[in-house]
């Protein structure tokens, strides 16, 4: 067998560093940004209900399944699977769930970097004191201001884009590792804070309410597969950033447990940031499905009220912020590994071409805010066109295939050995998840989703 079981890479210092760098892969803008905004569009309390779902059902196997796959092989996503397929005497063509992984990474890097600019962006708002005493018109007003005028964005792109770039030439250890062990406990606090806030305004129950009640009336096809999407956006599953990860993990750490961790992490910031946004919401009377600039038309009503809100505002901007790039560096990770390992590209170079493919394509979303706002594909601006192709076809279909693999192609030896799970019936429960729940549930919700169930 070729299985090389050594990464160029480098791996992570301990299992710590590897819950918090795979943390800081999985939370980011898809849990404070995105999970309000497709929540507020989709009615609430089912959505939020058929996500959790989708997290415990699919994601967390899956995940398990995507780290085994990664450190079995130690290698980048497109030879993982060329190699693993060889090994379980499978088809070669398994190595085009890399590419389509590598492909999606950079397709979500594009937007994501544009919208991490507006977080950027606004710490200098905050910093200027633009929010102060600010009521929703006030704030509404300088977002739509701001993403009316495509030089902002772009520069504010750009310099997001060249920061990703920075940290991932640095690599595993001094680049990916570093930047998340400050990152999370000071983005918890802060949302912990603004949680206290959000308990003091007059919304709060309303907005709890719509976070937590299931109105099963609201569920569309649709809202199902965005849910479902959301739940592989939020893990960052299905695109090989999880097996890129699971590459440099050492061999005596626990997957399972290390996968319990993550998704819990993820899911907890997510339900924080509604358990936030909405009540500020419903006391502004705002509306929940304002879309992608709902939380840069309610925070900043919050931090100019309150006290100490200048600075909130620009501590959480700021590590929103960060939050974007420990994800963004697992987006781009897989494309780099793929050049570096296969392309023999240096990690400079690949840094620079991944970068710079996904900065161009970024232009797209960046216009869809403005000047091509009115122009549609299938009834999408561009940025939605993207959004819906990556979270809620390519990570899904993804994810099905890493399921279907590890549960139906490698041979059953393998994954417990590298699963090592402390009993048979651990392992009979995974891999019953993966061989059947999982790819059965990805199956029926798209199947819902084009209307033939
Ligand atoms: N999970 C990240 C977030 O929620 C986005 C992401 C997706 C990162 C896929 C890496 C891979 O913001």
């Amino acid at each position: 067998m070729t299985v090389t079981k050594k990464t160029i890479h480098g791996e992570w210092s301990s299992r710590f560093a590897f819950i918090l760098a795979a943390t800081g892969s999985a939370v980011g803008l898809g849990n404070i940004w995105k999970f309000p905004y497709i929540t507020g569009e989709n009615g609430g309390g089912a959505f939020v209900f058929v996500y959790l779902l989708c997290v415990a059902l699919i994601g967390v196997p899956i995940m398990m399944s995507e780290t085994m796959l990664g450190r079995r092989t130690r290698q980048d996503p497109v030879d993982t699977m060329r190699i693993l397929a060889e090994e379980a005497g499978a088809d070669s063509r398994w190595q085009y769930l890399g590419w389509m992984g590598v492909t999606a990474g950079l397709l979500i890097l594009s937007y994501y970097s544009v919208i991490a600019g507006w977080s950027s962006a606004y710490i200098l708002k905050a910093f200027t004191g633009s929010f102060f005493d600010a009521d929703a018109t006030a704030v509404k007003a300088i977002f739509d201001g701001f993403i009316e005028s495509p030089l902002q964005l772009i520069f504010w792109h750009s310099l997001f884009m060249a920061a990703t770039m920075l940290i991932v030439v640095r690599g595993v250890h001094d680049g990916l590792e570093h930047s998340v062990r400050l990152l999370m406990p000071g983005l918890f606090i802060l949302m912990i804070l603004l949680l206290a806030y959000a308990m003091s305004t007059s919304g709060y129950f309303q907005g709890l309410r719509f976070l937590i009640h299931p109105d099963f009336s609201k569920l569309t096809a649709d809202s199902i597969l965005t849910a479902m999407g959301q739940a592989f956006f939020t893990l960052s599953l299905g695109m090989g950033s999880v097996m890129v990860y699971g590459s440099y993990l050492s061999s005596d750490v626990s997957i399972v447990k290390a996968s319990y961790i993550i998704a819990a992490a993820d899911t907890l910031v997510a339900l924080l940031a509604g358990l936030i946004i909405f009540p500020i919401v419903f006391t502004h009377g705002l509306h929940p499905d304002s879309g992608p600039g709902l939380i840069f038309k309610t925070l900043p009503i919050a931090f100019g009220s309150m006290t100490g809100g200048w600075l909130f505002g620009i501590l959480f901007f700021l590590v929103l912020a960060i939050a974007a790039l420990t994800s963004s560096i697992a987006l781009i990770e897989p494309a780099v590994a793929w050049l570096v390992e296969n392309k023999g590209f240096s990690r400079e170079k690949a840094c620079t071409l991944a970068g710079l493919a996904a900065w161009a394509l970024g232009l797209g979303t960046v216009f869809s805010f403005n000047v091509w706002a009115d122009f549609r594909i299938f009834g999408r601006t561009f940025f939605e066109l993207l959004d819906y192709l990556t979270a809620n076809l390519m990570l899904p279909i993804g994810g099905f295939c890493i399921a279907v693999f590890s549960g139906w192609i490698m041979h059953r030896q393998d994954s417990e050995q590298e699963l090592n799970l402390p009993t048979a019936r651990a392992y009979a429960v995974w891999k019953f998840l993966v061989s059947y729940v999982a790819p059965i549930a990805v199956f029926l919700v798209f199947l819902n989703a084009v209307g033939v169930i």
